[in-house]
């Protein structure tokens, strides 16, 4: 559904910070991240979350964006959802240590309920203003294997009809990198209805994860 934020006229992101395309490392863009106010999430968040992970990391792992153990520890995938991409990660062959973990929108959105800070869906304009920092973070790193966690991440790399339950685990073709395949964000293993269809999610997550230690092997 449209909201009527996206329906409001924005200035590109890029103008406000035009040193970016000069940035010659990732320490330059995230300290600029830090201040980023392209668009108003920084306004409730603790900080801006931004990537993590090898300098010369093969793979790119992208998620959403932070949630409130990532939002106050300001590292990303490090709360439930990172603890089952890194159990995922494992089992697939993949060391999270060799790899870099990024999110498509770098500050936390929530609602309040009660004491609780609830994740609200990032939506198109927030996403857009974001993307800077991802292309500048894949310029940068220059990784073989992009791979998108989910509908926001698939949405902001591929294309904003792209459909994860239709297409994950396939190859898809892409200037961003040599490699681009998506697959379902691990949140959506959490909210499984029960353990038995958590662990047929955890089954098809994994194997998506091993076609990505494929295209890593063939690279060695
Ligand atoms: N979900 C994400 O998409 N990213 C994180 O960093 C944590 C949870």
């Amino acid at each position: 559904m449209t909201e009527a934020s996206d329906l409001e006229p924005k200035p590109e992101p890029g103008h406000r910070y035009p040193e970016l395309s000069e940035a010659k490392s990732l320490t330059a863009i995230r300290e600029a991240a830090a201040h980023c106010q392209a668009c108003d999430l920084w306004k409730n968040a603790t900080q801006t979350v931004f990537g993590e992970g090898r300098r010369d990391a093969k793979v790119m792992f992208v998620g959403e964006q932070p949630g409130d153990k990532e939002d106050l520890a300001g590292k990303p995938f490090v709360g439930p959802a990172g603890q089952l991409l890194d159990e995922a990660l494992a089992a697939a062959g993949i060391d999270r240590a060799t790899v870099y973990v990024t999110n498509a929108v770098k500050h936390f959105k929530w609602r309040p309920a009660g004491k609780r800070r609830l994740h609200e869906k990032p939506n198109r304009s927030e996403i857009a203003a974001c993307k800077l920092w991802l292309e500048a973070e894949i310029r940068l790193l220059r990784p073989q294997v992009v791979v998108c966690l989910g509908a926001t991440a698939a949405q902001a790399l591929i294309s904003p009809t792209f459909r994860v339950t239709k297409e994950r685990g396939k190859l898809i073709p892409s200037a961003l990198a040599p490699h681009l395949i998506a697959t379902v964000h691990p949140s959506s293993i959490l909210r499984a209805p029960d353990d038995e269809a958590r662990t047929e999610e955890m089954r098809l997550f994994v194997a998506d994860l091993k076609k990505v230690a494929g295209v890593i092997r063939r690279l060695e």
